[in-house]
């Protein structure tokens, strides 16, 4: 499965491609106003970071004020996929992006129906919120396997990006039930490296290290 961090914050975006777990990043307008920042110049900071796709999402409810908007996204770097919403415009923005190769994640799925038709107007990534899902009483991860059940039925090739993920245990479900990605906060991609015993371990091997040493020092 491949690792997105959802964020806008360049720092963040950084610091995974430092460490070198970093396949992509994911971007929409409530996370580039929590940076306050301009939007063309943060993506193409964040594209200068990773060569893997980095979503870049309209804001107009028309299909061609969405495609006005993705030729402009376009021009910032080869690595730019069109963030359009699952409705009829732009649903039919996504056809007319990807006849022209233009890559787009279809965001803010909620059913499978609504994978189904993202798939079939060419997506090349679909984005089910599972945590929005949850936050409903419903179960965000069934979603992830009725879709994977469905592209697989039939051999689409969009990809399932598991987003609105809360912790990492949406990550490792995501996983589990098949998802192709998982965009992730960096707060939880930072969690997923810790564990208690990891900490334990290295304190215990460090400790024994340490008294070694003394005892050398004392023959
Ligand atoms: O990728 C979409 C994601 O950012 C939405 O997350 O936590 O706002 O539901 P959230």
């Amino acid at each position: 499965m491949k690792i997105f961090i959802d964020s806008a914050n360049v720092e963040e975006i950084r610091k995974a491609a430092d460490i070198g777990i970093l396949d992509g990043v994911t971007t929409n307008p409530s996370l580039i106003m929590r940076e306050g920042r301009d939007y063309k110049k943060t993506l193409k900071e964040i594209c200068g970071i990773t060569k893997g796709p980095v979503s870049a999402e309209t804001i107009s409810l028309d299909a061609k004020g969405m495609i006005k908007e993705g030729k402009e996204f376009v021009k910032i770097a080869k690595n730019i996929v069109i963030k359009v919403p699952m409705t009829q415009e732009g649903m039919k923005a996504c056809s007319i992006f990807t006849k022209s190769g233009i890559k787009v994640n279809t965001t803010l799925v909620f059913s499978a129906n609504q994978a189904l038709l993202a798939a079939k107007a060419g997506s090349y990534l679909v984005s089910p919120f599972l945590g929005r899902l949850d936050d409903m009483g419903q179960t965000g991860m069934e979603l992830i396997e009725e879709m994977r059940q469905i592209y697989d039925n039939y051999g689409f090739k969009a990809q399932i990006l598991a987003a609105s993920i809360r912790s990492p245990q949406h990550v490792k479900e995501s996983a589990l039930s098949g998802a192709d990605v998982a965009t992730i906060p960096f707060k939880v991609y930072e969690q997923m490296f810790k564990h208690a015993l990891t900490d334990k371990g290295i304190k215990a091997f460090l400790d024994d290290w340490d008294k070694l040493q003394k005892e050398l020092k004392k023959k």
